[in-house]
């Protein structure tokens, strides 16, 4: 979910996501909260980091929250702790931003790709299964599954624990776009063996620059993330104990985030209202997203499919409104990711849906003309 597209663009009158409009909200908070981090001086691992961390574990419910640089080196990170590498099979959706499928390669380990389900677009646990078996055949050791919490909505988290129980397998999931939805009842983070979420500007709880975290409830594994964190750091910084990386938080990017988290409830609410409205207005037209009944979504993407899709991107382009194709290349058929294995079977879904998919305007702040508007266009596009 990586787009130049998806950052607010000038010559664009209707972007993706607008940002802008948040800020015209709260900026003024958020620039006094800048300023002091500026005054404190403690750009590194400033009170500001602590606190959001706190706020972070009492909204997820996880035991232990540790922020970090980025929502891919979140992952690395739960993959270094657990000494995952070569000769590991590490499961992933192919229909995902590339970061999910990067980190096992990152860590030495080998990413095998899953199908996704024709309505959520998440992981199809019957071909994670079929994975599985084609890892073991390949005389790899299935060790991680990495369910996605595609576009906001959480995975079918119950299916995935039944089969990584069974394989022994660790189970990190990737809540980059998801941070904030629910399943069952629980909020992601505290679902999985470790969460690992993304801050990313445009991520429906973003900072202004790089930010993640990663929560668990392991006292072990929160140690051993810490760890990883900074330098594989043991008691101080004259005792190395893991290999580790540079992956802190920074002070000025947590000032922001505990502003956007003054709002976020706020802002998720309004998210829902304007997919609802989408949902009845483009229902017929073309293949509108499917919430299980069970959880909820942030909508970090309101995306449809339609056999017309590139109907619809012209006719919304020629107005100039933004969209994006959220993916339109599989991760397996990227040039790096090609060697790898895919699950018995195949991999049709996420190839059909490649094809199909088309991610609409989505923020907060959509406004009802413009919104309409949107849905007129599209309407007419497949008409
Ligand atoms: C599904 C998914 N996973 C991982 C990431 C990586 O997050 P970051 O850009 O913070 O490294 C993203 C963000 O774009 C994402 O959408």
């Amino acid at each position: 979910m990586r787009d130049t597209a998806i950052v607010p663009v000038a010559s664009a009158p209707v972007p993706l996501i607008d940002l802008q409009a948040q800020r015209a909200r709260i900026g003024a908070r958020i620039e006094a909260a800048i300023k002091r981090v500026l005054d404190h001086g403690a750009y590194i691992m400033g009170p500001e980091v602590f606190e959001v961390e706190r706020r972070l574990a009492a909204l997820s419910g996880a035991q232990h929250v540790i922020s970090c640089s980025n929502g891919t080196s979140a992952m690395v990170m739960a993959l270094m702790a657990w000494d995952v590498g070569r000769g590991d099979a590490v499961f992933v959706p192919s229909f995902t931003f590339t970061a999910t499928a990067e980190v096992a390669a990152i860590v030495g380990a080998t990413p095998a790709f899953v199908d996704v389900l024709p309505d959520t677009f998440n992981m199809d646990p019957d071909s994670l299964a079929r994975a599985i078996a084609v890892a073991e055949q390949t005389g790899l050791k299935p060790r991680v599954v990495i369910p996605v919490d595609l576009f906001g909505q959480p995975a079918d988290h119950d299916a995935i624990r039944m089969i990584a129980d069974k394989h022994d397998l660790f189970i990190l999931d990737d809540a980059a776009q998801s941070f904030g939805a629910s399943y069952k009842g629980k909020m992601l983070g505290s679902l999985a063996d470790i969460t690992a979420t993304s801050f990313y500007p445009s991520k429906p709880l973003g900072c202004y620059g790089d930010g993640g975290a990663v929560f668990t409830n392991n006292e072990d594994w929160a140690k051993k993330l810490t760890q990883v964190r900074v330098h594989g750091q043991g008691r101080d910084r004259n005792e190395t104990v893991r290999i580790g990386l540079t992956a802190r938080f920074d002070s000025i990017q947590a000032a922001v985030l505990l502003e956007k988290l003054s709002i976020f409830e706020s802002e998720c609410e309004a998210r829902q209202k304007i997919a609802a409205r989408y949902d009845a207005g483009l229902k017929g037209a073309v293949t509108t997203p499917y919430v299980r009944p069970d959880c909820t979504s942030v909508w970090a993407q309101y995306t449809v499919s339609s056999p017309r899709r590139d109907r619809i991107v012209a006719a919304l382009s020629a107005k100039q409104i933004a969209t994006a194709q959220f993916y339109a290349k599989p991760i397996h058929l990227q040039t790096p990711y090609r060697g790898f294995p895919v699950a018995g079977g195949g991999l049709f879904v996420t190839e059909r849906l490649a094809q199909e998919v088309v991610s609409l305007p989505m923020h907060p702040y959509l406004a009802p003309d413009i919104q309409d508007e949107i849905i007129a266009t599209v309407r007419a596009a497949v008409a």
